[in-house]
């Protein structure tokens, strides 16, 4: 609706230029804004502000003139010129209903498909293996992954990777400390990353025998050692399955399959400090190659070095993400490079897609965009720590989300079973966890607080969970299918008009979280929707309504609502319940 309100729009712009009111030369950019206020219409424009200075005009003059020159069309049923030259337009109630009905029926709730699918390459979760995953690998993975669903939803080809760090000095310990334990032993110590790397870093520390051998061994590892290899992979292997446990339990969507290790790129790296060095971007500085870039400085205003290679001849994180790039181009094809890391990592990236694009392993329109995020805290207002003051491991910090939902839901619903009980607290737990980290806005720091998010009022994943409940039940109890209603949408009271405007604006939201790769738009969105329902179904009596006619548009406007809720809450990550 909007989409086609701005082609309106634009038209009439392209009419008032031809008629030489307005300047050939302006090419405005339209803006179009939904008021809070409803009696200021469903849509509103300040075009007419906007343009006033250029055409020489008074803005309510031009306002007057635009509407004029706006073209026949079905879509806005009334229009008026407020304060200064803001123009209010209300949307037709027969457009409404189509729209309805479209959403209605068609299997993606009506949203349109991207004008142009592309190849979209994905980097996310790519968390360290030397450690298992912890609370700060949580919002990489739950908020990539949510775009990710979005943009394929949109017709888009997704390509995830898993840029997992599994190279690097750290791992000469590891396998120093693998080398000293045995069979049994070792297996059983290495189930728990977490305690198998504070015990290899105790042993390098107490011991220079050790230390020496680990760095020993990072050397072997690195000229591909054969028996190192193998040691490695083993480790590897037991912490990318720690991973995958993590992303099932999430439900998030990565694999094996999707898991592009740093060392991948191993073979390609003297290559990149190559193709450097023959266009001339490699400065040596201390024995280190780097490159500087003009467009990056200092607080002194001095370059600041992108290194590509250490003075011992080792290669860098830079380098690795310089390989990578060219791989998401040339091999994946990819159009469109995402990133979901730690704002924290903002130079780095800056500086990777500037070097890349200088270099020429870019394309001049490879699209490279870093979508950072803030740090997860604790309520006293630091990073977010366990109890013990260590970092908390992901995979404990679910187990007790689950457990702190099952005291809730035992608590909210004493008649169901114990294992009706464990499957809605799984869903409400790790929902929970995951809704926190969406509805927030991604580039903010967001405070973890368990009572929050766990309750079932606000923006929180229990109150949407419950609302999506509720419109089932009225289904159960009407005792028909909500994809199979007939009659059509009768709009008579408020509240259904309400209902109906938030319905419609489905579309626009998912296009604008794929835009700015940001859940938390649709949670927001998804919030306002059940509250629309909830404003509704207690004004509009549904299987008590007093006519067949509106029983058939209310319970259709239900469905419509659960469709909605369904869609969205997938898009997210979200599975829903039918009754909890
Ligand atoms: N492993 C890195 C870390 O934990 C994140 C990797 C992000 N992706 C990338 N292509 N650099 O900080």
């Amino acid at each position: 609706m909007k989409e086609q309100l701005e082609q309106l729009l634009a038209a009439a712009v392209a009419q008032l230029k031809e008629q030489g009111t307005l300047p050939a030369e302006l090419s405005p950019r339209i803006q179009l804004d939904r008021p809070r206020d409803k009696s200021h219409g469903d849509f509103a424009t300040n075009l007419a502000l906007m343009l006033a200075k250029p055409a020489g005009m008074n803005p309510r003059a031009l306002a007057e003139a635009l509407l004029a020159a706006l073209p026949e069309n079905t879509l806005v049923a009334e229009t008026t010129i407020a304060g200064p030259g803001f123009i209010n337009f209300v949307i037709s109630q027969d457009q409404l209903v189509q729209q309805l009905e479209h959403a209605y029926q068609d299997a993606k709730v009506g949203v349109a498909g991207a004008e142009q699918a592309q190849r979209i390459v994905i980097d996310y979760s790519s968390p360290n293996l030397a450690k298992e995953m912890h609370v700060g690998h949580l919002r990489s993975a739950i908020i990539g992954d949510a775009v990710a669903r979005v943009c394929e939803f949109l017709g888009h080809t997704v390509i995830r990777q898993n840029h997992v760090g599994d190279w690097g000095t750290q791992f000469g310990m590891l396998l120093a400390h693998m080398e000293e334990l045995e069979g049994s032993e070792l297996a059983m110590e290495l189930s728990n990353l977490e305690t198998f790397y504070k015990a290899a870093k105790k042993r390098f520390d107490e011991s220079p025998e050790f230390a020496n051998r680990a760095r020993e061994l990072v050397v072997s590892l690195q000229s591909g050692d054969e028996k190192c290899l193998n040691l490695w992979q083993q480790f590897i292997d037991v912490s990318l399955s720690h991973c995958q446990e993590v992303y099932d339990r999430l439900g998030v969507k990565l694999t094996r399959a999707d898991v592009m290790a740093e060392s991948a790129y191993n073979d390609d790296l003297a290559q990149v400090v190559e193709d450097l060095r023959s266009q001339g971007l490699l400065v040596e500085d201390q024995g280190a190659q780097c490159v500087f870039l003009d467009e990056f400085k200092n607080k002194e205003g001095e370059a600041l070095p992108v290194i590509v290679q250490k003075s011992g001849g080792g290669y860098l994180y830079a380098t690795t993400d310089l390989a990578a790039v060219r791989y998401r181009q040339n091999v994946l094809k990819g159009d469109h490079l995402m990133y979901f890391v730690d704002q924290r990592q903002g130079l780095h990236f800056q500086q990777i897609f500037t070097l890349a694009k200088k270099a020429g392993f870019a394309r001049e329109d490879l699209q490279m965009d870093h979508y950072g995020f803030g740090t997860v805290m604790g309520k006293d207002g630091r990073p977010y720590k366990s109890r013990d003051g260590g970092v908390t491991k992901l995979a404990d910090l679910l187990d007790q989300a689950e457990s702190r939902a099952l005291a809730l839901v035992q608590e909210k619903n004493t008649e169901l079973s114990a294992e009706e009980h464990a499957n809605i607290a799984k869903v409400v737990g790790i929902s929970s966890v995951k809704y926190a980290d969406l509805s927030k806005n991604r580039t903010s720091d967001y405070i973890f607080d368990w009572d929050t998010m766990l309750s079932f009022e606000g923006n929180t994943a229990p109150y949407l969970l419950y609302a999506y409940t509720r419109v089932m039940s009225v289904f159960a109890k009407a005792n028909v299918k909500p994809d199979a209603l007939s009659g059509t949408f009768v709009l008579n009271d408020e509240r259904e008009i309400a209902l109906a405007n938030a319905l419609v604006r489905f579309n626009e939201v998912v296009h604008t979280v794929a835009n700015k790769a940001m859940p938390h738009f649709l949670c927001g969105y998804l919030f306002e929707l059940a509250g629309a329902f909830s404003s509704f179904y207690e004004a509009c009596p549904i299987l008590q309504a007093e006519d067949e006619n509106v029983q058939q548009s209310r319970l259709k406007l239900a469905a419509l609502t659960a469709k909605t809720l369904h869609q969205g809450m997938e898009l997210l990550g979200i599975e829903t319940l039918d009754k909890m």
